[in-house]
């Protein structure tokens, strides 16, 4: 049990267990309470679904006891994520038969698309099932749903929609960071991953509205944006003629303002080139933070994962991304217990994230999802107990390489960004370096928004401690 909350909050970011809840309240002539599971993509998705509901005349409200409408935003990327939803959806069921009849239950995202319509079927769990491709059309699924007293689906998957024209509602922000979706779906199939299936293909967002909509959280007061995708190195535009690539997209948001931070998120090795490694030589608001999913240490692994590269190929590419971009801080993706895999290939991943020192690091154990390669053609034959001792080993390992990295920053000053205040005292504030490292300072007079330059002078395996320079 211990060890999973460990996980969880390792992996907070990346695999946000803990929901997301909205926080402002809208009127219209029903309310609907939004709860995102998963992913930064899902917080994202879930600004779209706000903006696409108030435009449809619906109200949000942030207390689910006063909605006449809860959607969550759900993730499949692993069971455990799936498990949580379904205990949330049986709870607000029970509500529903209990004493609130009216309640209408959707699920969205990336459960409904896998599990279409079986969450109606079968389970009889849910009202409305909307995959990620069909946000537009929930007015109307809601309408027909509240209507007719029937379950209304769509889960049509598209290789077009990017809701490019659509302005998110951002409920649940502390109006100095931004999320930006620049793509979605993923064509690259590794062998474990049911992404593929849940998001479909690649498509990406034309370059202008990107740019617009980062100029316009600037001049709103907003100071880093971070770009999302499931593969944002793969984003080309060829909607004006020429091809914009992902570094051309950041050398154009670079120039909104040079006071614009600008991180990205995620992306996968085989398409990181030296020009993007020169965009962030080369632009000082492009951050020294690169995020290099590594997945395994070992290379037959790696093949079997289907990740396209070995073990010495992503090396080279840290060597090269260490000495094109002085400086930068890296952090990973990693599994453990993937199938077949020996002691010696577990080894081979403690070995490489010694070798590479990442600041940083997500880390699951391996989990089967129906459909994919790996569930069709391999066996998942680690068994459970090995698995969660081999994640322990590799999470030990990287609090202490986050420890000693952290550790090194003490006597160095970092430019700050301030977020808020900190989450133990509001004597402090919160922000975060260039590297993406949390930084906890006094607050004096200063605001969220601002930049600062901090001296760091304590730390810890997560976090930086400091005090301003004036
Ligand atoms: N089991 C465990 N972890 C997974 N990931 C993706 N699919 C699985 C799975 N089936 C991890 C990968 C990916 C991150 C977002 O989630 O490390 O990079
Ligand atoms: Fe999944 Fe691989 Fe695509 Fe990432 S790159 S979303 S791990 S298939």
């Amino acid at each position: 049990m211990l060890q999973e909350n460990l996980i969880q909050d390792i992996s907070v970011v990346d695999d946000l267990d803990e929901a997301r809840l909205t926080g402002v309240e809208t009127p219209g002539h029903r309310s609907v309470y939004l709860e995102t599971y998963g992913c930064q993509m899902n917080v994202s998705d879930s600004e779209i679904v706000a903006s696409v509901l108030r435009d449809g005349g619906y109200g949000l409200t942030h207390d689910p006891d006063k909605a006449d409408v809860i959607l969550l935003n759900t993730c499949a990327i692993r069971d455990n994520a799936e498990q949580k939803v379904r205990h949330r959806l049986s709870a607000l069921r029970a509500q529903k038969l209990k004493n609130r009849p009216d309640l209408t239950l959707g699920v969205l995202g990336c459960m409904a698309e896998r599990l279409r319509t079986k969450l109606l079927d079968e389970e009889k769990l849910v009202d409305i099932v909307v995959g990620p491709d069909a946000y537009r059309d929930l007015p109307n699924l809601l309408f027909r749903a509240d209507e007719s007293g029937q379950a209304a689906v769509n889960v049509q998957l598209s290789r077009e929609e990017t809701y490019a024209d659509i302005a998110p509602v951002r409920y649940d922000s502390n109006g100095v960071s931004a999320f930006v979706s620049i793509m979605r779906g993923c064509d690259n199939m590794c062998s474990f991953c049911v992404v593929p299936f849940t998001r479909g293909r690649e498509r990406s967002r034309p370059v202008a509205s990107i740019v617009d909509e980062c100029a316009t959280l600037f001049e709103t007061g907003y100071r880093e944006v971070t770009v999302l995708g499931q593969n944002v190195n793969s984003y080309r535009d060829e909607s004006n003629g020429s091809l914009v690539s992902f570094p051309e997209l950041l050398t154009r948001i670079s120039a909104v303002s040079p006071e614009l931070r600008i991180r990205y998120s995620t992306s996968h090795p085989k398409d990181c080139s030296d020009e993007l490694l020169h965009v962030h030589r080369e632009n000082e608001n492009v951050c020294n933070y690169i995020h290099l999913p590594v997945q395994h240490g070992n290379s037959e692994m790696l093949q079997r994962m289907r990740r396209t590269y070995s073990r010495d190929e992503y090396l080279e590419l840290i060597d090269r991304v260490k000495s094109i971009v002085p400086g930068v801080a890296l952090s990973t993706d990693i599994i453990a217990g993937f199938c077949d895999e020996s002691p010696d290939e577990h080894s081979d991943t403690l070995s490489l994230m010694e070798q590479v020192e990442y600041d940083h690091a997500y880390m699951f154990m391996y989990s089967e999802r129906p459909g994919t390669y790996a569930q069709r053609k391999y066996v998942d034959n680690i068994p459970h107990d090995v698995k969660k001792k081999r994640l322990a080993e590799i999470i030990e390992l990287q609090g202490e390489i986050s420890r000693r990295r952290n550790h090194n920053e003490i006597g160095n000053t970092h430019r700050v960004l301030i977020e808020g205040t900190s989450r133990k005292s509001e004597e402090r504030l919160r922000g975060r370096t260039d590297t993406n490292k949390t930084v906890i300072f006094d607050r004096a007079n200063l605001q969220k928004g601002e930049y600062v330059d901090v001296l760091i002078t304590d730390s810890t395996s997560a976090t930086l401690f400091g005090s301003v320079i004036v």
